[in-house]
């Protein structure tokens, strides 16, 4: 049952009408549990309110399915600002983005002149810049982007999905460009082709690339909000010894909030994904499709309105 939701709502995050749609109506169905707003100044609000209980941000304009030139640079564009309101109001944040919506399917050139104009005033700003990892048939284009720009920036980072068999071999290859990498499970419906189907075995997966991330010596956030992969990682760090600097967990906004906390007092630092924007549709199926647990949330939501 669990699997077939799963499917159903990973489907639905993919419908573009559904996603056009929903970029009319602004934030609906519960939506803003997970969601910051649509504005800027809404998820600066949001972040103010983050910051002042310790907890660190990773700031997301939410944008899918981009597949023209325009759209692409605006999409670039509203990055650029949300940065430069984390400047201005100095906060405590990076800035997380999706490389489809700065042109990957469109072309290579776009992608990459948006992603320099992007990572250019990042850099004057001192602001940190995460390439999310999105569905298989990208991963491949995001990583060679990836590799591209860190030759000329040191203010850029990806994700790595541990569901995916290749992943213990690009932990290999990008050590060596000293990578600051957030790993994470992985959120997309990937064929057996190319994904471990078997939770267990994405869980192992996922330790195993943490070991060797952090062994070799390299900034690693653990994104997740499972506790198992939380105790082995504090478990990991002290057995080798491993400096609070050089990690962190990360977990997404609206999501165990008090356990976001406890790991925050406990001295670790904890940092928050915070979307906002028009386009939640997506980033919201997805995380319905993550827990059922959040889908009885929406429709008590619904049923009392
Ligand atoms: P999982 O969903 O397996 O949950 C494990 C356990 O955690 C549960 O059994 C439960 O104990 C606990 N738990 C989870 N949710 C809970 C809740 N609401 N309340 C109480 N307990 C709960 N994916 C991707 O493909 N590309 C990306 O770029 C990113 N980026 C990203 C950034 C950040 C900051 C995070 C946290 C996650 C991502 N993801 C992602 C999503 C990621 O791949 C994954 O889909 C989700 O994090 C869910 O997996 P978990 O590791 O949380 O464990």
């Amino acid at each position: 049952m669990e699997r077939m939701m799963r499917s159903f709502f990973l489907f639905l995050s993919k419908n573009k009408f559904l996603t056009r749609l929903a970029r009319r109506y602004g934030l609906r169905f519960g939506a803003a549990r997970f969601v910051a707003g649509d504005t800027i100044e809404m998820a600066v609000r949001t972040i103010k309110d983050l910051n002042s209980k310790n907890l660190a941000v990773t700031l997301d304009y939410l944008g899918e399915f981009v597949d023209n030139e325009e759209e692409a640079k605006e999409k670039a564009d509203q990055s650029i600002e949300a940065i430069k309101a984390i400047s201005r109001h100095h906060l405590n944040s990076e800035l997380s983005l999706k490389l489809t919506s700065m042109g990957l399917d469109i072309s290579k050139e776009i992608v990459m002149y948006n992603m320099r104009r992007i990572l250019e005033v990042a850099s004057a700003n001192g602001v940190f810049v995460t390439i999310d990892m999105e569905d298989f048939s990208r991963c491949e284009k995001t990583i060679e982007v990836f590799k591209e720009l860190k030759k000329d920036y040191d203010n850029v980072g990806t994700v790595i999905q541990a569901y995916l068999y290749r992943t213990r071999d690009d932990i290999e290859e990008l050590n060596k460009y000293a990578p600051n990498l957030r790993l994470v499970k992985g959120a997309y419906k990937e064929s057996p082709d190319v994904a471990f189907p078997n939770k267990h075995d994405v869980d192992e997966n996922f330790k195993s690339i943490i070991k060797m991330h952090l062994l070799n010596g390299n900034y690693t956030a653990i994104a997740t909000h499972d506790d198992n992969i939380i105790e082995f990682t504090k478990q990991l760090v002290e057995e080798y010894e491993i400096s609070n600097d050089q990690f962190e967990f990360q977990m997404l906004y609206g999501i165990r909030p008090e356990r976001q906390l406890e790991l925050m007092e406990e001295g670790y630092t904890m940092r928050v994904y915070v979307p906002y924007g028009k386009d939640w549709y997506g980033y919201f199926m997805r995380r319905l499709a993550e827990r059922p647990a959040n889908v009885a949330f929406v429709l008590k939501g619904i049923l009392k309105k």
